[in-house]
């Protein structure tokens, strides 16, 4: 019997991957899967232990046995509604900096593989179709220059009330860039056969129906 279709964006920082991800599957009504936040759970997670971000096997062993539950838009961690705790900045910067320990990544493996259900499952993050999954039908790799991402952060962090420098917000990004396409263990790269979408000068229902002409287009 043949797995559920799994349609892979990967991208840097910013780009509104997940933005576009989960919209694509809301409209085909797959499952959806946001990679980042498992990283950003072992962030949070390893942070509440007083575990050191270089510590990659006790962040493994971490990895290996999260509590987490995925419901109505809600994540949570032991029981507990981390949905907004995972999502501020220093939280991200401290997953992009464990997400470098092979430990860490082999943990999150299964787990990720568990989301990939009928009818379908569109997954986001750094090495979806490089790594995860392989025989995505659709590789996408959704990106946008780093100023128009660091415009993107900025506005998103003013409308919840955060105040935000963009300058800092932009070097932020590079740094994230730099460790995230550098490191060993699954780099961000564009994966054989993914499609570039270049998304500075596009609107999100630009972006979302692009993604949605190229499934109906490998699948036909
Ligand atoms: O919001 P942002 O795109 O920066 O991050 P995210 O998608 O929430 O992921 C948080 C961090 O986890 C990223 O900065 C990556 O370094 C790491 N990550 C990864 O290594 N592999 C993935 N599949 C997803 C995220």
């Amino acid at each position: 019997m043949s797995l559920p279709p799994v349609i892979a964006i990967d991208g840097p920082t910013a780009s509104g991957k997940g933005t576009v991800a989960s919209l694509v599957a809301d409209s085909l009504g797959f499952h959806y899967l946001d990679s980042g936040a498992l990283y950003r759970l072992v962030a949070l997670a390893s942070e509440i232990q007083g575990i050191d971000v270089k510590n990659g096997p006790e962040l493994g062993l971490i990895a290996s046995k999260l509590l987490i539950l995925f419901k109505n838009n809600q994540i949570f961690l032991d029981g507990k509604d981390v949905t907004e705790a995972i999502r501020t900045e220093s939280i991200g910067l401290r997953a992009s900096t464990l997400a470098v320990h092979p430990e860490v990544r082999a943990a999150l493996v299964d787990l990720q593989h568990s989301f990939r259900q009928s009818p379908g499952l569109v997954a986001d993050g750094r090495d979806m179709a490089s790594v995860i999954f392989p025989d995505a039908v659709l590789k996408v790799f959704l990106t946008a220059t780093a100023s128009a991402r660091a415009e993107r952060r900025y506005k998103q962090l003013i409308a919840k009330g955060i105040s935000a420098k963009l300058s800092d917000l932009l070097q932020d990004l590079q740094e994230r860039d730099a460790r995230d396409s550098s490191r060993g263990a699954a780099p961000l790269v564009i994966a054989d056969g993914a499609k570039v979408l270049e998304t500075s000068d596009l609107s999100i229902d630009q972006a979302v129906s692009l993604v949605l002409d190229w499934y109906q287009s490998a699948t036909a």
